[in-house]
């Protein structure tokens, strides 16, 4: 009986494939890297090919290792890195372009320009997002402007964009589907996510012809079917999500109110607002949740740039430690940081502070301070923005007539860090819920597709399926908490003053 379900996840800095099995445990996994690309300072490109290449290699070995045959496979997932621009031609296949990664900010001019132009509202109601040169729109503006051509090519209905997700399906099912989820489109710029559809006056604005736009379809449907060259045999690709929202599902955050960080290289946290498109008044963005078909739901988002990257730097940069997991040893070698705060600005601050331009700062330092204050400092840092967006959440949940976030459930690299996680907990005053599986990102991304195909009856049993591995209760007095929180809100206004 074929019950179990290939999750590709292609990130960022890997492409990883894993086979889950029905009840949602992992039975194997396989990841490739795949260069970066930084052709000039802020830029930042991946070649289309290696993504796809690693990707499809991934999943081979991921079923090698799983020793199982596609005919054991009931349907695939995919979930991506998102915002991340491609355009390739229709009849050859071939880029026009390496990809553009979500992190390039080529396209700011183009954001000034559109702000210049009255439009900040617009794109605001519509899609739910700030005009930023983070989302897909004028990164794909760029291409039609700068590649030799591309726009002639564009308008004769030559040329197809996608995100990542799109770019894997085209090449999955040989140019037979050019499609993506509503997830996905939800952060290009261009999606109303109100009536999930492009949107015309978007589209015009950027003089992005509508042909080049992949077919957008809820989380969970029918995206197509794989090549049999590819596997072994034809696969149905029956769940798509961008990463964020995946992690989403995959936490069985279903409705509003429930939220979920995710400790990568940055963190990211999502709160569901169910049936609700609800514009933040904290700095967030508003976006679409994952779903199978049915009325749209709505997600608040919220970003911080440097999470589990703090931890990169003290290794890479401060050689504090050899390897990440040391980190946890180092700051417990103390029993608090002796007032050092680390504010990690190395790229500005993002919500719910929106700094781009503002560079970190370490405070606080003493003939006292040593490395394991900085270490600890760094850890907390993490802790204190994903504080400061989830104080932004609830103020916007209960704005709305909702209730504050109850429990905040987590995933990512860093939550495997118990210090960090307590921590977390006794700055939110709710408990941090730490799943039994953590690869919650291709989990999500498993599960729509085993909505799609029949594995699954509904949201209720993915719910039940979903158990703690760990609850961290907060453990700190509120009037502790609330005064670290001061100190750290006074840093930033610091570094921000700089
Ligand atoms: O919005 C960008 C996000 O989707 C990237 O996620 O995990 O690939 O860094 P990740």
């Amino acid at each position: 009986m074929s019950d179990y379900l290939l999750a590709l996840d292609q990130g960022t800095s890997s492409s990883r494939s894993i086979v889950f099995d029905r009840t949602g445990r992992v039975v194997a996994m396989a990841q490739q890297e795949f260069p970066q690309i930084y052709p000039q300072p802020g830029w930042v490109e991946h070649e289309p090919q290696a993504l796809w290449t690693t990707q499809l290699a991934t999943a081979r070995q991921a079923l090698k290792k799983a020793g199982l045959s596609a005919s054991a496979i009931r349907a695939i997932g995919i979930t991506n890195q998102r915002e991340t621009t491609l355009v390739w031609n229709r009849k050859t296949g071939e880029p026009i372009h390496n990809a553009i990664v979500w992190q390039d900010r080529r396209a700011e001019a183009t954001c000034v320009e559109l702000r210049d132009r009255g439009l900040t509202d617009t794109v605001l109601q519509k899609t739910g997002l700030r005009i930023d040169a983070y989302f897909s729109a004028t990164k794909l503006a760029w291409l039609l402007d700068n590649v030799t051509g591309a726009r002639e090519q564009a308008e004769r209905g030559e040329l197809a964009f996608g995100t990542v997700d799109s770019w894997l399906i085209w090449k999955l099912t040989g140019g037979a589907q050019h499609v993506t989820d509503h997830s996905n489109a939800a952060r290009t710029m261009l999606f109303n996510i109100h009536d999930q559809r492009w949107d015309g006056e978007l589209l015009d604005a950027l003089r992005i012809p509508a042909s080049m736009m992949p077919k957008s379809l809820p989380s969970s449907a029918d995206f197509g079917l794989t090549q049999a060259e590819w596997l072994g045999a034809p696969l149905t690709i029956g769940g798509v999500a961008g990463d964020q929202q995946s992690a989403l599902f995959g936490q069985a955050c279903f409705s509003a109110g429930m939220a979920k960080n995710t400790y990568g290289t940055g963190c990211f946290m999502l709160m569901h607002t169910g049936e609700r498109f609800q514009i933040s008044e904290n700095g967030l963005i508003t976006t679409a949740a994952a779903q199978p078909p049915g009325r749209p739901q709505y997600a608040l988002e919220g970003s911080v740039f440097i999470g589990g990257a703090v931890i990169q730097w003290l290794r890479d940069g401060l050689n504090a430690i050899q390897s990440s997991s040391e980190v946890q040893a180092l700051a417990e070698s103390v029993p608090d940081t002796g007032g050092v705060v680390l504010v990690p600005a190395f790229t500005g601050l993002g919500a719910p502070y929106w700094q781009p331009d503002t560079r970190g700062s370490l405070t606080g330092l003493t003939r006292g301070t040593t490395v394991a204050h900085i270490a600890r400092a760094a850890l907390e840092s993490i802790a204190f923005q994903s504080t400061a967006l989830l104080a932004a959440m609830s103020r916007d949940a209960v704005s709305a007539g909702g209730v504050e976030v109850q429990e905040l459930r987590v995933d990512g690299g860093a939550c495997v860090n118990d210090l960090l996680m307590q921590f977390q907990a006794d700055l939110l005053g709710i408990p941090v819920v730490r799943p039994a599986v953590i690869e919650t990102t291709a989990l999500g991304a498993a599960y729509l597709a085993g909505l799609h195909t029949g594995l699954y009856q509904g949201l209720d049993e993915l719910s039940a399926q979903w158990r703690a591995e760990r609850t961290f209760e907060p453990q700190m007095a509120r009037e502790e908490a609330a005064e670290k929180m001061g100190r750290w809100e006074h840093a930033v206004r610091q570094t921000v003053a700089t």
